[in-house]
């Protein structure tokens, strides 16, 4: 009896214990039913108490095997409910609380926002109009060469045959520089014909090429001059090489750089490395009060010097002139960019005003 009793009783007890995880079962329902979260932090901490591996749902399914044969299906069903019911209410919490924690995501999210603009760097005017000229004369077979920025005076001036007293190598034009090891005088170049002469000390003809660099010169700085700017120079040297040649070379490179129909014109002029020596103006026009102030009233502008190479220069060279002809010429990049963007102040391109350089964007190169 007492046996049977006891069973009873515990059935009882399993009775009532089962009512009550059955209780616990609708409450939690109840309750995932109406969570909240106002951070992704709380969201996760739901999902943690709900669903982690010592959760409630867990703890629930733990309890299954004590539920009474008979009652298991009912069991089951809602606690499958419940667990199911949390999982989607936790993922919801989550989807909206990571949403609005990280805005980034949201505007990534949404495609019809306007997009970032990101500064992107221009290229200097004088490095377009350096690099196109580059690419003018490297398509004819030019090469490119450098030479020294600190320069002695055979290479600026003596190879160059420059008289002794000739006034470029006055005070008032150059930069001389004092060399620390020794008593020789050096000198900011002056212009990149320096590159030629070492051109020709180190190489054979034929030799085709162009040298962009820096020169110095001792001067006012103003819209139209400045102590520092750049030049091309350009050396051409072979067997035959006539006076013909060269104004075809530079016809080629104004139609090149200045359009199709560009026409040019040398007028004589003097440099004591070339004999003859010319001007080369380009026609720019004079339609309008700018081209008049630009041209100087004639319509011609003035783009470069240049002119056959005296067999002075070849020998000084170790050149034979007997044997070997050429052509040389040097143009100023800031004056040629300064027509080509119609900029009037020279000064304009060292200032690194963003507002003036940012002009430049529309680069070619
Ligand atoms: N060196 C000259 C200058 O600085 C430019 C020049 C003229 C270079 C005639 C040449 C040339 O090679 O043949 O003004």
């Amino acid at each position: 009896m007492g046996l049977t009793c006891n069973i009873a009783n515990q059935r009882i007890t399993f009775a009532a214990q089962f009512r009550y995880m059955l209780d616990k079962v609708e409450e939690l329902i109840q309750e995932v039913k109406s969570l909240q979260a106002e951070s992704a932090e709380i969201a996760e901490n739901l999902r943690i108490k709900y669903l982690g591996q010592k959760g409630l749902v867990k703890g629930l399914f733990a309890e299954f095997r004590n539920v009474p044969h008979e009652s298991k299906k009912e069991f089951g069903q809602r606690l499958n409910q419940l667990k199911n019911l949390a999982e989607e209410k936790i993922a919801e919490l989550k989807s909206l609380t990571e949403n609005e924690s990280g805005s980034a995501q949201n505007e990534l999210n949404d495609l019809t926002l306007p997009g970032v603009e990101v500064p992107v760097g221009s290229r200097h005017p004088l490095s377009l109009v350096r690099q196109e000229i580059i690419d003018i004369f490297t398509r004819i077979g030019f090469t490119i060469s450098e030479g020294p920025e600190v320069e002695d005076d055979w290479h600026n001036f003596t190879a160059l045959n420059f008289p002794e007293e000739h006034p470029a190598r006055d005070m008032q034009d150059t930069f001389f520089v004092k060399n620390k090891f020794s008593d020789e005088e050096l000198a900011l170049r002056t212009h990149t014909s320096s590159v030629q002469v070492r051109v020709m000390e180190s190489q054979e003809p034929p030799i085709r090429t162009i040298s962009p660099g820096r020169v110095f010169r001792n001067e006012a700085i103003s819209a139209r001059a400045h102590c520092m700017f750049h030049q091309i120079e350009g050396l051409y040297i072979d067997k035959d090489v006539s006076f013909a040649d060269m104004k075809q070379t530079l016809l080629y490179f104004a139609q090149e750089f200045f359009g199709a129909d560009a026409k040019i014109r040398l007028r004589p002029s003097y440099f004591p490395f070339t004999e003859p020596s010319a001007e080369v103006d380009v026609w720019w026009g004079l339609e309008n009060e700018s081209d008049y102030r630009i041209t100087k009233g004639t319509g011609w502008l003035e783009i470069m010097g240049c002119g056959m190479v005296d067999p002075n220069v070849l020998k000084n060279c170790n050149i034979d002139p007997e044997v070997y002809s050429g052509y040389a010429f040097g143009m100023g990049i800031e004056r040629i960019a300064m027509n080509k963007y119609g900029i009037n102040d020279l000064r304009m391109y060292f200032e690194n005003d963003v507002r003036f350089l940012r002009q430049f964007s529309g680069a070619t190169h």
